[in-house]
């Protein structure tokens, strides 16, 4: 067999914009550079009060399935990654499923569905699954299709609320894929940790400080876990670094602790040791206090070097542009960084062909996995394929209190037509209904302008009849 890897990649962003600097710093009463320089996001998506997961998860779809001139037979597996789902038993997938068999051909009742659940890193999870799926041979020749899709929304007032964002990521995992391949080695670190946690409410109870270490942490033991596989990793070994990119200076935190790691017992850690020393030994030191403040000093002076800055500027800038116009997507965020890489070579006409992408996924609770990644022949034409500066270009601009409004409509309001100010429906799957069952929201998604609005509007009157409503 060929290899195994993604194929294809559509990107859908909330179309409503907060802008951090500007906008939520001032009325935050705090200075914008913490923003645009301490968390490194100058704005985040939100998402319109007729969009969700389904939304933008089927809009994503359906643009890759038209571009690449695929049928619904062509497709056998749809797995939704989310932690925004809204129902614990019908998964995601379902949905839009049915969306997509409103305005294509066919259906997908051959096609297995699913929905994967580990925080952000579900998203690589569900990679993983369909490339096992299609290495055992199950796939009868049809191609996997994963979306990451989210609404990554806090509680007024919560820290995290400067990291929010909306988004969704479709990808096709196929064999002899045209962007990258997958490698067979991946690497895990993984804990029983609770420092983000969203247990059937609306929005995470997170001990952010926290959350930050414990991503560290499981980074550094996925690497470990994944050299013991491939062998030790070198920085010249790899083009470009996508970690999961909460907010860029997570990204940052993740880039020195990489680099460090690689560094250790090369000649790069040789020759910067006439600068700035030999990095710590913990056999050297007595307390553990005492070797993370040696370590935190070895850190702080590693980060100045020409060395350091240039393998930084080349390898890990290029892949937070995207998310530092975004926002957190949650499951999307590692592919939103491995697009935005891609995004960057392709705007700078750097042939990647056969370069090395070296992923760090991670998902809260917690768990990191490090696996490599080839880039293919077709990488350039799916990358220019892409139309995400459009979609960046045409976002809504909230003030403050529209930000606001928006977000409690999406989790308290029953009807969107009453507190729709933004409602322009030009994207084919909006939400037109919300209807309470069982005091539950359920969106129903529609593909406006096609043959099924008829059928889906006998499924409303249906479902409203089992309400009681
Ligand atoms: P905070 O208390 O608002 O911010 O919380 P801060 O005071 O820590 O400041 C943030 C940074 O800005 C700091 O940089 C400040 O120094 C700097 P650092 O010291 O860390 O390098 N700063 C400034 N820089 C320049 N000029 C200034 C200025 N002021 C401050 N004037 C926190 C930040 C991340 C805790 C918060 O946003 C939060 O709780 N976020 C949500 C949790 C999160 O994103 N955690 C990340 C790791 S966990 C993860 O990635 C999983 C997740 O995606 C969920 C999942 O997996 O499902 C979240």
């Amino acid at each position: 067999m060929t290899g195994v890897g993604i194929d294809a990649i559509e990107i859908r962003t909330g179309k409503l914009a907060l802008d951090l600097a500007e906008t939520f710093a001032p009325a935050m009463d705090e200075a914008p550079e913490k923003y645009t320089k301490g968390l490194g996001v100058r704005s985040s998506s939100l998402p319109d009060v007729y969009e969700d997961i389904v939304t933008m998860g089927a809009n994503a779809a359906r643009r890759l399935l038209e571009r690449k001139g695929l049928e619904l037979d062509d497709i056998g597996r749809i797995d939704v990654a989310t932690e925004s789902a809204f129902d614990n038993s019908k998964p995601v997938s379902t949905y839009i499923a049915g969306c997509l068999e409103g305005v294509f051909e066919g259906d997908l009742h051959h096609a297995n569905k699913g929905e994967r659940k580990f925080a952000c890193i579900s998203g690589t999870q569900s990679i993983d699954d369909a490339y096992n799926w299609i290495q055992a041979g199950r796939n009868r020749g049809r191609a996997a299709l994963v979306i990451a899709t989210d609404m990554a929304l806090y509680a007024r007032d919560d820290p995290g609320e400067a990291t929010q964002g909306a988004g969704a990521v479709a990808m096709l995992i196929d064999t002899d894929p045209a962007i990258v391949e997958l490698s067979k080695e991946q690497g895990y670190g993984s804990a029983d940790e609770t420092d983000f946690l969203k247990p059937n409410q609306q929005f995470p109870s997170v001990d952010g400080k926290r959350s930050v270490q414990v991503y560290l942490a499981r980074m550094r033991e996925a690497l470990t876990d994944y050299e013991s596989v491939a062998g030790d990793v070198r920085p010249e070994d790899f083009r470009y670094v996508p970690f999961h990119t909460p907010f860029p200076g997570m990204v940052k935190k993740a880039a020195m602790l990489t680099y460090r790691h690689m560094i250790r017992d090369t000649e790069i850690e040789d020759e910067l040791a006439s600068e700035i020393g030999r990095q710590p030994r913990e056999e050297a030191f007595e307390d553990e206090e005492a070797f993370r403040e040696a370590v935190r000093e070895y850190m702080d002076a590693l980060k100045s070097t020409d060395r350091y800055t240039e393998w930084y500027d080349r390898t890990i800038a290029p892949t937070i542009e995207l998310a530092g116009q975004v926002g957190n997507w949650y499951t999307g965020s590692v592919h939103v960084a491995r697009a935005s890489a891609l995004a960057h070579a392709a705007e700078n006409d750097e042939d990647v062909t056969g370069k090395h992408l070296l992923v760090g996924s991670y998902g809260s609770g917690a768990q990191a996995e490090g696996h490599a990644e080839t880039v293919q022949a077709g990488w350039r034409a799916e990358i220019d394929a892409l139309d995400i500066d459009d979609q960046l270009e045409a976002r809504y601009d909230l003030d403050f209190a529209e930000g606001t409004s928006t977000r409690d409509t999406h989790f308290f309001a029953a009807r969107v037509s009453s507190l729709a100010w933004f409602k322009r429906r030009e994207a084919p799957f909006v939400i037109t209904k919300r209807l309470r069952r069982f005091e539950r929201l359920l969106s129903v998604a529609l593909a406006v302008g096609t043959a099924r609005r008829k059928n889906l509007f006998s499924r409303v009157k249906r479902a409203r009849a089992g309400s009681g409503r």
